[in-house]
């Protein structure tokens, strides 16, 4: 752990299992640009991350949990201006500005590079630079990509080992000239001789860049979920969708889930909720017991790649070995697979610490605590929290698990082959104007309500929260190349599947959100989201509607009240009627925003696209 300083420049010492001179040639020239005290190579062994945990915990990144109620469990609390992804600080800086689009953040790479290159300057010193291996995909399996990421975060080092395949096989697989994603990471805190550390070192200068050409990553200031852990967002999505465009394949910000029905069949389909919009959640959902016997296991909870296979269908997997998900709003009630996954060896970050060393956060329990510590350390109570409106986690605390203990894990969720997709849910955050669930007519139609979608903001992302705006496939801000672009390459594939003698996945849209008037959600959501899922499957099953009904309208086709099943569920026809009305006036301003967006999407917009379109506004006027 402890290589010497020579000179001034860490020794590289590269471990014997790494046999790639590229790889070992690039941290050297890293290392010398952003002169750490220390290189260390991860192993991604239970030793390493106990080893580094203990670090943490002495330096004072983390607590420790009690270890009764939270086995080898820790809490990690971020500096109060570090606790989200940051948008407008986040890049695609492709030779062209034309390639990024309207939708992203663009700056010459030359210039980009002039930037960082002074950022990256000495930004290490004092610190450990960690190299980290990993696999996005299962180890060695022709569907996975391999990154390194450098960052001199130990916190980084621990989170991508649950949250990616990470370690020493990862160099197997490398061999002496395999092909891997560079990224380069550095919370852009240098340390002076002698100068002692903060817990949550970071910078108010942040940069989250991509160069889509070749393929490299680079993350300044920022030590925070998917601005720092660099195999999820940056890899996964915004540089595997440009490796997908290129390849005729697709990265979504999808989870995936197997569903059973109580006959024993089983289909996978997956579903695309912007951030904090319920991915995690439908991924792991109990269906209602008197639902009988349907059963719903976890292939992903954030993302998919998805590659057309040699029958035609496409085969979906999840690229991570991990889930960094939302906790407040998470609990026995709502979700008790998630609960159940947390029981121990679980990184909680930006949560409230209880007085006997558990975690907590808003929802996690009817009641709160009678006193706890607050992500920012200070006392917390509910008279407190009355007063000031303070809350005891941040709105977008997370924890860190790894899949396998998740108990509803799907039996195919490592398999290389991936699995075969029935369906596409697209899903946003509204309080008005969507209905509850909507079948698009054909493959077009789907893309349309996809990349039309639109969204609350929510804490996932720094910036103001609540406010609808559009998120087209809920990649707006991963999307690692043109829009218009991207909106052509689905319906490209939709073209292929329909070639091919393989039936074409279904697409629906869903929205679990809308309020009432008092601004309370009408739908219970979570468990009962069963009772959409099922009317789609059996209309999966039953492609002419002649068992399974619906009632066509302007955007697609709805469920009726009696076509869903509403056993051990009280639930009114009016209440029904509200959220699944469609209001033309709202209808028409909704069709405005689409405007707006395909204005700005103009460039090589789809023609198909522009076409639904005037069907909509014809049928509206
Ligand atoms: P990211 O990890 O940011 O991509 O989020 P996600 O899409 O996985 O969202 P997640 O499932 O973590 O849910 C975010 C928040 O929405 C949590 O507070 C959930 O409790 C809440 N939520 C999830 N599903 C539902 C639902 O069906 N109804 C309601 N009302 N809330 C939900
Ligand atoms: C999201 O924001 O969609 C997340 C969390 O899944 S993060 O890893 O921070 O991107
Ligand atoms: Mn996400």
């Amino acid at each position: 752990m402890n290589q010497p300083v020579m000179g001034g420049v860490a020794a590289v010492n590269a471990p014997a299992f790494v046999k790639h001179q590229k790889l070992i040639n690039w941290v050297a020239e890293i290392a010398a640009l952003t002169k750490p005290d220390r290189i260390y190579w991860c192993d991604g062994s239970q030793e390493e991350y106990d080893r580094l945990c203990a670090e943490m915990v002495a330096a004072g990144t983390m607590k420790k949990l009690n270890q009764e109620k939270r086995p080898n469990s820790y809490l990690a609390c971020s500096d109060p201006s570090d606790v989200a992804r940051v948008e407008d600080r986040t890049f695609i800086c492709s030779q062209d500005k034309l390639d990024a689009g309207p939708t992203n953040n663009w700056t010459d790479p030359a210039e980009m590079r002039k930037t960082l290159h002074g950022l990256f300057d000495g930004c290490m010193r004092g610190r450990t630079l960690y190299v980290v291996p990993f696999s996005m995909g299962p180890l060695g399996s022709p569907i996975a990509h391999i990154g390194v990421e450098l960052s001199d975060s130990p916190y980084v080092a621990v989170n991508m080992r649950i949250m990616t395949r990470m370690g020493k096989a990862v160099y197997d697989v490398l061999g002496t000239d395999g092909e891997f994603v560079p990224c380069v990471h550095s919370v852009g805190a240098p340390l002076a001789a002698g100068q002692k550390d903060v817990a949550w070192p970071c910078n108010s200068t942040k940069y989250i860049v991509h160069y889509p050409e070749t393929r490299e990553i680079w993350s300044f200031g920022s030590g925070y979920g998917g601005n720092a852990l660099l195999g999820k967002k940056c890899f996964a999505l915004r540089i595997a969708s440009t490796m997908g465009r290129d390849e005729g394949w697709l990265a979504e910000h999808m989870l995936i889930l197997g569903v059973e029905s109580p006959a024993g069949k089983k289909h996978y389909v997956a579903a695309a909720f912007p951030s904090a919009c319920g991915k995690t959640n439908f991924a792991m959902l109990i269906p209602p017991a008197t639902m009988g016997g349907w059963k719903v296991t976890t292939i992903g909870d954030d993302i998919a790649w998805i590659k057309p296979g040699e029958d035609g269908r496409l085969y979906a997997i999840n690229p991570e070995a991990g889930y960094f998900g939302v906790a407040p709003g998470t609990n026995e009630k709502t979700n008790f697979n998630c609960m159940a996954s947390l029981r121990a060896n679980t990184i909680f970050t930006n949560v409230a610490l209880t007085d006997d060393g558990d975690v907590w956060w808003e929802g996690m329990t009817k009641e709160a605590p009678a006193h706890l510590i607050d992500w920012q350390g200070k006392d917390w109570t509910p008279a407190i929290a009355k007063e000031s409106g303070r809350k005891a986690a941040h709105p977008n605390a997370r924890f860190t698990v790894a899949a396998t203990q998740n108990p509803v894990i799907d039996s195919a969720w490592d398999d290389p082959a991936g699995v075969p997709i029935s369906a596409f849910i697209f899903g946003g955050r509204r309080s008005t104007t969507v209905p509850l669930v909507t079948e698009a007519r054909n493959w077009v139609e789907g893309v349309y309500m996809a990349a039309t979608m639109g969204s609350e903001t929510t804490a996932a992302a720094v910036g103001q929260q609540g406010v609808v705006r559009r998120d087209p496939f809920a990649m707006l801000p991963f999307a690692g190349y043109n829009m218009s672009d991207y909106f052509q390459h689905w319906l490209n594939i939709g073209k292929k599947i329909a070639a091919s003698p393989a039936e074409l996945p279904k697409i629906y849209c869903v929205n679990w959100f809308r309020t009432d008037a008092d601004g309370k959600f009408v739908w219970p959501g979570f468990g009962d989201n069963m009772r959409v899922l099922k009317w789609m499957l059996e209309r999966i099953e039953d492609p002419q509607g002649i068992r399974v009904g619906g009632v066509e309208h302007i955007f697609g086709v709805s469920p009726r009240f009696e076509d869903l099943q509403w056993d051990g569920l009280e639930f009114s026809r009016a209440q029904f009627d509200t959220i699944t009305s469609i209001d033309k006036a709202a209808w028409a301003q909704e069709v405005v925003l689409h405007t707006e967006l395909f204005d700005k999407l103009k460039h090589h917009l789809p023609k198909e696209l522009e076409a639904v379109k005037a069907k909509l506004e014809k049928q509206l006027a």
